[in-house]
């Protein structure tokens, strides 16, 4: 059916069109009276940059172009160097949270994926789910679930810390500055980098490769064999670790090489 259209809405809409076009003159006067705006000059943009860094040959997981040289500050979590390892040792395994798997529809190998499971607030610890799992005390509703290892307290400290300061995706140069590989311990540095990096699939019940690295002794077998350093510098022939993650910094490759040319002390 047609619908009627009566002279009164005839009349409102010719009304209305009145009123915007007195809006539109009021404004336009308005606009007149101003000062022209002042733009700052644009800096010109370089079409195509030229690779002075041989960005080309570098790992693009773990080197962004934009944090080149940006020093990595103390107080802030980065994502990629600090977190995801630990996502992706504990979490984003297969038959858990990988993409292939994607348990509870929860997928923690990058980023976008992270936050689009919900189960992240920034800056409330309270709402978010990752959160209260990790932290669970109840053997039944704790990730990672048994056998797993629970993560660290370091590890929770620094998920907790990461949510505080508003979940963000930052990133920083690892390498500006020296590399420094004197003095490297297995308390101080190698326990704790396996820790983030490795001890998800390499400890427990039963450990991946039947490689143990949260012990000393299972960490000092393969350092002195060389299938650590074969591993972590993805030689020929080995399998490459961290499985499923960029390489590690080669500052850090350098720190674990060094401890091992020490011996590989329990020091
Ligand atoms: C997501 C799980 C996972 C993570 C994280 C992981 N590994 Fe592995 N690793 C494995 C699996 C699975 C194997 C291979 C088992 C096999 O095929 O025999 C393995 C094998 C190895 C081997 C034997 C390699 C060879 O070819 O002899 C070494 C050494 C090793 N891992 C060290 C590490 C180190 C060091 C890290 C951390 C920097 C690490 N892994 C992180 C799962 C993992």
């Amino acid at each position: 059916m047609q619908k009627q259209i009566s002279h009164t809405t005839i009349y409102r809409r010719h009304q209305a069109s009145l009123y915007m076009l007195w809006v539109l003159l009021i404004a336009g006067m308005i606009m007149l009276m101003l000062p022209a705006c002042e733009h700052e000059p644009l800096a010109p943009v370089d079409p195509d940059p030229i690779d002075t860094m041989g960005m080309d040959t570098m790992d693009v997981d773990t080197m962004d172009e934009d944090t080149m040289g940006i020093p990595c500050d103390p107080d802030v979590v980065y994502f990629d160097r600090d977190l995801l390892p630990i996502l992706k040792s504990n979490c984003a395994k297969s038959g858990c949270h990988d993409a292939i798997t994607h348990q509870e529809d929860i997928i923690l190998d990058n980023f976008e994926n992270v936050m689009a499971s919900g189960i992240v607030k920034p800056f409330d610890l309270n709402s978010s789910d990752l959160y209260e799992v990790i932290t669970e005390t109840d053997p039944d509703k704790r990730m990672p679930e048994p056998p797993n290892q629970k993560l660290t307290a370091e590890q929770i400290t620094l998920i907790s810390k990461w949510i505080l300061q508003g979940a963000k995706d930052l990133s920083c140069d690892d390498m500006a500055g020296q590399c420094d590989t004197t003095g490297i311990t297995y308390s101080g540095f190698v326990a704790p980098l396996l820790t983030t990096y490795c001890v998800g699939c390499h400890s427990g019940g039963a450990p991946s490769g039947n490689i143990v690295l949260n012990l000393h002794a299972g960490v000092q077998t393969v350092a002195l064999n060389g299938r650590l350093i074969g591993a972590i510098t993805w030689a020929n022939g080995f399998q490459q670790m961290p499985r499923g993650s960029g390489k590690l910094s080669d500052c850090n490759i350098q720190k674990i090489k060094a401890w091992i040319s020490n011996g590989a002390l329990n020091n």
